[in-house]
Protein backbone atom coordinates (compact mmCIF):
# COMPACT_ATOMS: atom_id res chain seq x y z
CA UNK A 1 0.00 0.00 0.00
CA UNK A 2 0.99 3.44 -0.93
CA UNK A 3 0.66 5.43 1.47
CA UNK A 4 -0.18 9.64 1.19
CA UNK A 5 -0.56 12.66 2.53
CA UNK A 6 -1.04 16.62 2.15
CA UNK A 7 2.68 16.62 1.75
CA UNK A 8 3.07 13.88 -1.35
CA UNK A 9 3.49 15.52 -4.48
CA UNK A 10 1.01 15.97 -7.41
CA UNK A 11 2.70 13.37 -9.29
CA UNK A 12 2.97 10.53 -6.97
CA UNK A 13 -1.19 10.97 -6.32
CA UNK A 14 -2.10 11.66 -9.65
CA UNK A 15 -0.44 8.19 -10.68
CA UNK A 16 -2.48 6.24 -8.26
CA UNK A 17 -5.61 8.70 -9.50
CA UNK A 18 -4.97 7.73 -12.43
CA UNK A 19 -4.30 4.40 -12.28
CA UNK A 20 -7.53 3.86 -10.60
CA UNK A 21 -9.04 5.86 -14.04
CA UNK A 22 -10.67 8.54 -11.72
CA UNK A 23 -8.74 11.19 -13.34
CA UNK A 24 -7.58 11.23 -17.07
CA UNK A 25 -3.72 11.17 -17.63
CA UNK A 26 -3.82 14.90 -19.78
CA UNK A 27 -5.69 16.42 -16.35
CA UNK A 28 -4.15 18.39 -14.25
CA UNK A 29 -4.29 18.67 -10.74
CA UNK A 30 -4.24 22.55 -9.48
CA UNK A 31 -4.48 21.72 -5.59
CA UNK A 32 -4.49 19.77 -2.44
CA UNK A 33 -6.12 20.66 1.15
CA UNK A 34 -7.44 19.03 3.85
CA UNK A 35 -11.26 19.18 3.65
CA UNK A 36 -11.37 19.27 7.46
CA UNK A 37 -10.44 18.14 10.60
CA UNK A 38 -10.22 14.14 11.23
CA UNK A 39 -8.55 12.12 13.18
CA UNK A 40 -8.55 8.20 11.93
CA UNK A 41 -7.62 8.50 8.06
CA UNK A 42 -6.19 10.80 5.72
CA UNK A 43 -8.68 12.73 4.19
CA UNK A 44 -7.68 15.13 1.24
CA UNK A 45 -9.63 17.32 -0.95
CA UNK A 46 -8.07 17.18 -4.70
CA UNK A 47 -8.95 19.85 -7.11
CA UNK A 48 -8.14 19.67 -10.78
CA UNK A 49 -9.53 21.69 -13.85
CA UNK A 50 -12.51 19.21 -14.37
CA UNK A 51 -13.45 19.62 -10.75
CA UNK A 52 -12.69 18.73 -6.94
CA UNK A 53 -13.16 15.37 -5.21
CA UNK A 54 -11.92 13.61 -2.04
CA UNK A 55 -10.11 10.74 -1.12
CA UNK A 56 -9.95 8.85 2.11
CA UNK A 57 -6.83 6.08 3.25
CA UNK A 58 -7.14 4.26 6.35
CA UNK A 59 -3.83 2.99 8.23
CA UNK A 60 -3.52 0.77 10.25
CA UNK A 61 -3.13 3.33 12.96
CA UNK A 62 -5.00 6.13 14.09
CA UNK A 63 -3.51 8.91 11.69
CA UNK A 64 -2.99 11.47 14.37
CA UNK A 65 -2.01 9.03 16.87
CA UNK A 66 0.19 6.50 15.46
CA UNK A 67 0.81 5.02 18.31
CA UNK A 68 -2.69 3.45 18.25
CA UNK A 69 -3.18 0.56 16.50
CA UNK A 70 -6.52 0.52 14.39
CA UNK A 71 -7.96 -2.09 11.82
CA UNK A 72 -6.94 -1.32 8.37
CA UNK A 73 -9.66 -3.14 6.72
CA UNK A 74 -12.01 -0.01 8.00
CA UNK A 75 -12.06 1.82 4.56
CA UNK A 76 -13.40 -1.62 2.82
CA UNK A 77 -16.51 -1.46 4.96
CA UNK A 78 -17.15 2.41 5.06
CA UNK A 79 -16.64 1.37 1.01
CA UNK A 80 -19.31 -1.45 1.22
CA UNK A 81 -21.48 0.66 3.77
CA UNK A 82 -21.80 3.32 0.51
CA UNK A 83 -22.30 0.48 -2.12
CA UNK A 84 -24.80 -1.28 0.22
CA UNK A 85 -27.61 2.03 0.58
CA UNK A 86 -26.71 3.18 -2.71
CA UNK A 87 -30.67 2.54 -4.00
CA UNK A 88 -31.73 3.37 -0.17
CA UNK A 89 -33.88 6.50 0.16
CA UNK A 90 -31.16 8.06 2.69
CA UNK A 91 -28.26 7.73 -0.12
CA UNK A 92 -28.60 11.72 -0.95
CA UNK A 93 -27.89 12.76 2.39
CA UNK A 94 -24.60 10.99 1.67
CA UNK A 95 -21.40 12.00 -0.69
CA UNK A 96 -21.51 9.67 -3.73
CA UNK A 97 -18.72 6.76 -3.28
CA UNK A 98 -16.83 7.40 -6.82
CA UNK A 99 -14.40 5.30 -6.84
CA UNK A 100 -12.73 2.37 -4.41
CA UNK A 101 -8.71 1.05 -4.49
CA UNK A 102 -8.65 -2.21 -2.36
CA UNK A 103 -4.79 -2.38 -2.32
CA UNK A 104 -3.98 1.46 -1.30
CA UNK A 105 -6.82 1.43 1.16
CA UNK A 106 -8.51 4.88 -0.26
CA UNK A 107 -12.59 5.84 -1.23
CA UNK A 108 -12.64 8.23 -3.69
CA UNK A 109 -15.85 10.58 -2.79
CA UNK A 110 -18.56 13.07 -4.32
CA UNK A 111 -16.75 16.35 -2.87
CA UNK A 112 -19.69 18.08 -0.88
CA UNK A 113 -18.01 21.29 -0.98
CA UNK A 114 -16.05 23.64 1.57
CA UNK A 115 -18.42 23.34 4.79
CA UNK A 116 -18.12 22.21 8.18
CA UNK A 117 -18.67 19.53 10.18
CA UNK A 118 -22.00 20.84 13.11
CA UNK A 119 -19.54 20.21 15.96
CA UNK A 120 -20.33 24.24 16.62
CA UNK A 121 -23.57 23.11 18.35
CA UNK A 122 -21.81 22.21 21.37
CA UNK A 123 -20.88 26.27 21.58
CA UNK A 124 -23.54 27.93 23.21
CA UNK A 125 -26.52 29.70 20.87
CA UNK A 126 -26.00 27.31 18.15
CA UNK A 127 -29.04 25.45 17.38
CA UNK A 128 -30.38 22.95 14.77
CA UNK A 129 -32.55 24.82 12.37
CA UNK A 130 -36.07 23.14 12.93
CA UNK A 131 -35.40 21.98 9.33
CA UNK A 132 -31.96 20.31 10.26
CA UNK A 133 -33.32 18.83 13.10
CA UNK A 134 -36.09 17.00 11.16
CA UNK A 135 -33.08 16.23 8.59
CA UNK A 136 -30.79 14.12 10.99
CA UNK A 137 -33.63 12.03 12.51
CA UNK A 138 -35.60 11.36 8.78
CA UNK A 139 -31.75 10.28 7.84
CA UNK A 140 -31.37 7.72 10.47
CA UNK A 141 -34.55 6.71 10.11
CA UNK A 142 -34.50 5.84 5.99
CA UNK A 143 -31.38 4.22 6.88
CA UNK A 144 -32.26 1.65 9.84
CA UNK A 145 -35.76 1.00 7.82
CA UNK A 146 -33.69 -0.05 4.48
CA UNK A 147 -34.98 -3.41 3.55
CA UNK A 148 -31.76 -5.59 2.85
CA UNK A 149 -32.17 -8.97 1.44
CA UNK A 150 -31.26 -11.29 4.19
CA UNK A 151 -27.61 -12.35 2.23
CA UNK A 152 -27.24 -9.06 1.86
CA UNK A 153 -27.40 -8.22 5.58
CA UNK A 154 -25.70 -11.67 6.82
CA UNK A 155 -22.92 -11.05 4.22
CA UNK A 156 -21.70 -7.20 5.32
CA UNK A 157 -18.69 -7.23 7.78
CA UNK A 158 -19.24 -7.65 11.34
CA UNK A 159 -16.35 -4.36 11.60
CA UNK A 160 -15.36 -6.23 15.11
CA UNK A 161 -11.69 -4.86 15.50
CA UNK A 162 -13.07 -1.51 14.76
CA UNK A 163 -16.18 -2.12 17.31
CA UNK A 164 -13.91 -3.82 19.85
CA UNK A 165 -11.60 -0.32 19.88
CA UNK A 166 -14.95 1.04 20.75
CA UNK A 167 -15.78 -0.53 22.87
CA UNK A 168 -13.11 0.33 25.25
CA UNK A 169 -13.97 3.86 25.19
CA UNK A 170 -17.46 3.54 25.37
CA UNK A 171 -17.94 1.03 28.81
CA UNK A 172 -14.31 0.49 29.89
CA UNK A 173 -12.01 3.20 29.97
CA UNK A 174 -14.69 5.89 30.91
CA UNK A 175 -15.05 3.57 33.98
CA UNK A 176 -11.26 2.80 35.21
CA UNK A 177 -9.35 4.40 37.31
CA UNK A 178 -6.29 3.46 35.61
CA UNK A 179 -7.53 5.99 32.81
CA UNK A 180 -4.53 8.72 32.75
CA UNK A 181 -6.29 11.30 31.26
CA UNK A 182 -6.24 14.63 33.42
CA UNK A 183 -9.80 15.66 33.61
CA UNK A 184 -9.14 18.79 35.40
CA UNK A 185 -7.48 19.94 32.54
CA UNK A 186 -10.66 20.00 30.30
CA UNK A 187 -12.61 21.69 33.65
CA UNK A 188 -11.04 22.21 36.80
CA UNK A 189 -13.18 19.52 38.99
CA UNK A 190 -14.07 17.20 37.03
CA UNK A 191 -11.65 14.50 38.15
CA UNK A 192 -13.42 14.59 41.22
CA UNK A 193 -16.56 13.83 39.57
CA UNK A 194 -15.58 10.85 37.40
CA UNK A 195 -13.91 9.60 40.66
CA UNK A 196 -17.10 9.24 42.08
CA UNK A 197 -18.56 7.07 39.06
CA UNK A 198 -15.46 4.79 39.10
CA UNK A 199 -16.19 3.83 42.43
CA UNK A 200 -19.53 2.90 41.32
CA UNK A 201 -20.19 -1.28 41.21
CA UNK A 202 -23.18 -1.59 40.25
CA UNK A 203 -22.77 1.21 37.16
CA UNK A 204 -19.34 -0.70 35.96
CA UNK A 205 -21.67 -3.44 35.88
CA UNK A 206 -24.53 -1.96 33.78
CA UNK A 207 -21.73 -0.85 31.78
CA UNK A 208 -20.26 -4.42 30.66
CA UNK A 209 -23.70 -5.20 30.66
CA UNK A 210 -24.47 -3.18 27.90
CA UNK A 211 -21.53 -2.93 25.97
CA UNK A 212 -22.65 -6.82 25.00
CA UNK A 213 -25.35 -5.50 23.48
CA UNK A 214 -23.18 -2.77 21.21
CA UNK A 215 -21.21 -5.88 20.10
CA UNK A 216 -24.17 -7.96 19.39
CA UNK A 217 -25.64 -8.38 15.96
CA UNK A 218 -28.89 -7.12 14.86
CA UNK A 219 -31.25 -6.58 11.78
CA UNK A 220 -31.11 -2.76 11.32
CA UNK A 221 -28.20 -0.99 9.28
CA UNK A 222 -26.36 1.81 11.39
CA UNK A 223 -24.20 4.38 10.75
CA UNK A 224 -22.09 3.50 14.08
CA UNK A 225 -20.79 7.05 15.38
CA UNK A 226 -24.11 9.39 14.57
CA UNK A 227 -22.80 12.80 16.12
CA UNK A 228 -22.09 16.01 15.09
CA UNK A 229 -18.70 15.52 13.71
CA UNK A 230 -20.31 13.13 11.30
CA UNK A 231 -22.49 15.73 10.10
CA UNK A 232 -21.55 18.27 6.77
CA UNK A 233 -23.36 21.64 6.73
CA UNK A 234 -23.36 21.94 3.19
CA UNK A 235 -24.65 24.78 0.96
CA UNK A 236 -27.26 21.92 -0.01
CA UNK A 237 -28.11 21.59 3.37
CA UNK A 238 -27.23 19.02 6.23
CA UNK A 239 -25.26 15.58 4.73
CA UNK A 240 -24.19 12.94 6.43
CA UNK A 241 -20.04 11.39 6.34
CA UNK A 242 -18.11 8.71 7.77
CA UNK A 243 -19.79 5.66 7.97
CA UNK A 244 -16.66 3.60 9.43
CA UNK A 245 -17.93 2.22 12.47
CA UNK A 246 -21.50 0.90 10.08
CA UNK A 247 -22.92 -2.44 11.18
CA UNK A 248 -25.74 -4.62 11.07
CA UNK A 249 -26.77 -4.09 15.27
CA UNK A 250 -29.38 -2.81 17.45
CA UNK A 251 -30.78 0.79 16.01
CA UNK A 252 -31.14 1.75 19.44
CA UNK A 253 -27.74 2.53 19.33
CA UNK A 254 -27.55 5.01 17.14
CA UNK A 255 -31.04 6.62 18.60
CA UNK A 256 -29.44 6.84 22.25
CA UNK A 257 -26.21 8.01 20.94
CA UNK A 258 -28.11 11.12 18.81
CA UNK A 259 -30.55 11.98 21.77
CA UNK A 260 -26.85 12.26 24.13
CA UNK A 261 -25.59 14.66 21.41
CA UNK A 262 -28.96 16.81 21.79
CA UNK A 263 -28.75 17.12 24.90
CA UNK A 264 -24.49 17.64 25.30
CA UNK A 265 -25.41 20.69 22.35
CA UNK A 266 -28.28 21.88 24.82
CA UNK A 267 -30.59 22.18 21.94
CA UNK A 268 -34.47 23.31 22.57
CA UNK A 269 -36.19 20.64 24.41
CA UNK A 270 -38.87 20.55 21.69
CA UNK A 271 -36.16 18.45 19.84
CA UNK A 272 -36.25 15.79 22.66
CA UNK A 273 -39.79 15.97 23.18
CA UNK A 274 -40.85 15.43 19.21
CA UNK A 275 -37.91 13.37 18.59
CA UNK A 276 -40.53 10.06 17.82
CA UNK A 277 -42.36 12.30 15.64
CA UNK A 278 -39.58 12.34 13.25
CA UNK A 279 -38.29 8.73 13.37
CA UNK A 280 -41.63 7.18 13.32
CA UNK A 281 -40.76 4.36 16.16
CA UNK A 282 -41.43 0.62 15.44
CA UNK A 283 -40.11 -2.13 17.31
CA UNK A 284 -37.85 0.19 19.43
CA UNK A 285 -36.74 -0.83 22.49
CA UNK A 286 -36.77 2.47 24.34
CA UNK A 287 -35.51 1.33 27.42
CA UNK A 288 -32.63 0.53 25.40
CA UNK A 289 -32.42 3.92 23.74
CA UNK A 290 -31.96 5.10 26.97
CA UNK A 291 -29.26 3.19 28.20
CA UNK A 292 -27.31 3.98 25.06
CA UNK A 293 -28.45 7.20 25.57
CA UNK A 294 -26.67 6.92 29.24
CA UNK A 295 -23.71 5.31 28.23
CA UNK A 296 -22.68 8.15 25.40
CA UNK A 297 -23.42 11.45 28.11
CA UNK A 298 -20.80 9.18 30.41
CA UNK A 299 -17.69 8.61 27.81
CA UNK A 300 -18.05 11.81 26.11
CA UNK A 301 -18.17 13.47 29.65
CA UNK A 302 -15.19 11.48 31.38
CA UNK A 303 -14.10 9.32 28.83
CA UNK A 304 -11.13 10.11 26.55
CA UNK A 305 -12.86 11.06 23.53
CA UNK A 306 -13.86 14.54 24.33
CA UNK A 307 -15.74 16.99 22.68
CA UNK A 308 -15.70 21.07 22.74
CA UNK A 309 -18.24 21.28 25.12
CA UNK A 310 -19.36 24.44 26.63
CA UNK A 311 -20.67 23.45 29.80
CA UNK A 312 -20.06 24.04 33.46
CA UNK A 313 -19.08 21.80 35.49
CA UNK A 314 -22.05 21.76 37.47
CA UNK A 315 -24.14 20.99 33.67
CA UNK A 316 -21.59 18.22 33.54
CA UNK A 317 -22.42 16.69 36.71
CA UNK A 318 -26.28 17.10 36.19
CA UNK A 319 -25.35 15.30 33.03
CA UNK A 320 -23.62 12.28 34.18
CA UNK A 321 -25.88 12.01 37.19
CA UNK A 322 -28.80 11.68 34.28
CA UNK A 323 -26.01 9.24 32.11
CA UNK A 324 -25.81 6.54 35.30
CA UNK A 325 -29.62 6.76 35.69
CA UNK A 326 -30.35 6.16 32.46
CA UNK A 327 -27.92 3.80 31.68
CA UNK A 328 -28.94 1.92 34.76
CA UNK A 329 -32.55 1.40 33.85
CA UNK A 330 -33.58 -1.91 32.36
N1 LIG B 1 -17.36 14.07 0.89
C1 LIG B 1 -16.89 15.13 1.55
N2 LIG B 1 -17.09 16.39 1.10
C2 LIG B 1 -16.61 17.47 1.74
N3 LIG B 1 -15.86 17.39 2.86
C3 LIG B 1 -15.60 16.16 3.35
C4 LIG B 1 -16.09 14.97 2.73
N4 LIG B 1 -15.68 13.90 3.45
C5 LIG B 1 -14.96 14.39 4.46
N5 LIG B 1 -14.91 15.74 4.42
C6 LIG B 1 -14.21 16.63 5.39
O1 LIG B 1 -13.10 15.95 5.92
C7 LIG B 1 -13.23 15.78 7.34
C8 LIG B 1 -12.71 14.41 7.74
O2 LIG B 1 -13.48 13.41 7.12
P1 LIG B 1 -13.95 12.10 7.90
O3 LIG B 1 -14.74 12.49 9.08
O4 LIG B 1 -14.56 11.17 6.92
O5 LIG B 1 -12.52 11.54 8.36
P2 LIG B 1 -12.09 10.61 9.58
O6 LIG B 1 -10.62 10.47 9.49
O7 LIG B 1 -12.90 9.37 9.56
O8 LIG B 1 -12.49 11.51 10.83
P3 LIG B 1 -12.68 11.05 12.37
O9 LIG B 1 -11.33 10.92 12.95
O10 LIG B 1 -13.46 12.19 12.94
O11 LIG B 1 -13.42 9.77 12.35
C9 LIG B 1 -14.70 15.98 7.62
O12 LIG B 1 -14.94 16.48 8.92
C10 LIG B 1 -15.11 17.00 6.57
O13 LIG B 1 -14.79 18.30 7.00
MG1 LIG C 1 -14.13 8.64 11.09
Amino acid sequence: MKEINLNSSKTELKNIIVRNDWMHEEDQIISIETPGAGNMNVVLRIISQKGSFILKQSRNYVNKYPQIPAPIDRIDIEAQFYKLIHTSSCSHYLPRLLGYDRTNKIIFLEDLGRSSDYQLLYQNNFNLSQKEYVATLSFLHQLHNTPFSESKSSQFPKNLALRQLNHEHLFVYPYSEKNNIDLNEIKPGLQRLAQKMRQDTLLKKAAIQLGKQYLSEGTSLLHGDYYPGSWLKTKSGFHVIDPEFCFFGPKEYDLGVLRAHLKMAEQPISYLNDFWKHYPASEVNFSLVDQFEGMELIRRIIGLAQLPLSLSLQKRETLLQEGKRLLMVS
